[in-house]
């Protein structure tokens, strides 16, 4: 019965991840989806969440730009005891905490990134020296989530399915550096380089409706960044 809850649950959520054809306002135009798979401690993707993915958050509307994160990367899972255990992150096992944190953050937001990314960038800019549960204190404090509620699902079986979760849809994204961005369901070198350094460009360019506010504010301002 738990496998295919887990089952289900991985299916729904690739399914957001691959773009699966789902509009909420099938009358206007399809947001830009971004799908960025990243992990905790990794520089690059510390640099993309903080400077690039949540201010463009910031700017545009959630009819025009779809965000979903996937927190995982290239970390491994075993099983213990039946729960899941991360191990052997990229970045040393802090980062293997705060992937698990960051599961868990997006569960408790029923996977909403307007709803997860305030709390995901504030622990992305606090721990760069790794410090992960000082980071949560502060950035649960900062974001009105709690922080109780945060540790124990981290320490839970069922926390531990919600990163393993993370794992098999990283899998089948078939990533090979971290952050991988897709934009519309695409991945490629010119589209992770322009996502990267220019995101905002990139989703004024592809979307489809009438010219956001910020879309047309950045063609008179001169791109800093
Ligand atoms: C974002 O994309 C997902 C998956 O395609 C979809 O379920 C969700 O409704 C979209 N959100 C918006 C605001 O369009
Ligand atoms: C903080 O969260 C609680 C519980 O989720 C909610 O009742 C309250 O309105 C929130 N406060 C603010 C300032 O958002
Ligand atoms: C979580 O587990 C660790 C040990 O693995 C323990 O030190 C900590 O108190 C636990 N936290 C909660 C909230 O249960
Ligand atoms: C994940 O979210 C669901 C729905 O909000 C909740 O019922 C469940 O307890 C959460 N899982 C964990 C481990 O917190």
């Amino acid at each position: 019965m738990m496998v295919l809850r887990v089952v289900f649950v991985v299916a729904v959520v690739v399914g957001v991840v691959s773009g699966a054809a789902v509009c909420s306002d099938c009358d206007g135009p399809e947001p830009v989806e971004v799908v960025t798979y990243y992990e905790s401690m990794c520089p690059f993707s510390r640099k993309f969440l903080t400077t690039q993915l949540y201010p463009t958050m910031k700017l545009l509307p959630d009819n025009v730009m779809n965000v979903t994160i996937v927190p995982y990367g290239f970390a491994h899972e075993k099983e213990e005891n039946g729960k899941w255990v991360m191990y052997n992150c990229q970045h040393g096992p802090s980062e293997c905490v705060g992937n698990a944190i960051a599961a868990c953050v997006l569960n408790m937001t029923s996977y909403e990134s307007r709803e997860y990314m305030p709390m995901i960038n504030c622990m992305e800019v606090n721990t760069r020296h790794g410090h992960q549960m000082e980071a949560l204190s502060k950035c649960a404090l900062a974001n009105n989530m709690s922080e109780p509620e945060i540790l124990t699902c981290y320490n839970s079986t069922e926390g531990s399915q919600l990163h393993y979760q993370m794992g098999q849809i990283t899998h089948a994204g078939h990533i090979h550096y971290v952050p991988h961005i897709n934009v519309n369901g695409q991945h490629s070198k010119v589209i992770q380089y322009n996502a990267y350094n220019h995101l905002l460009e990139v989703v004024c360019q592809l979307y489809k409706g009438p010219e956001p506010a910020a879309c047309k504010a950045r063609q008179q301002a001169t791109l800093v960044g």
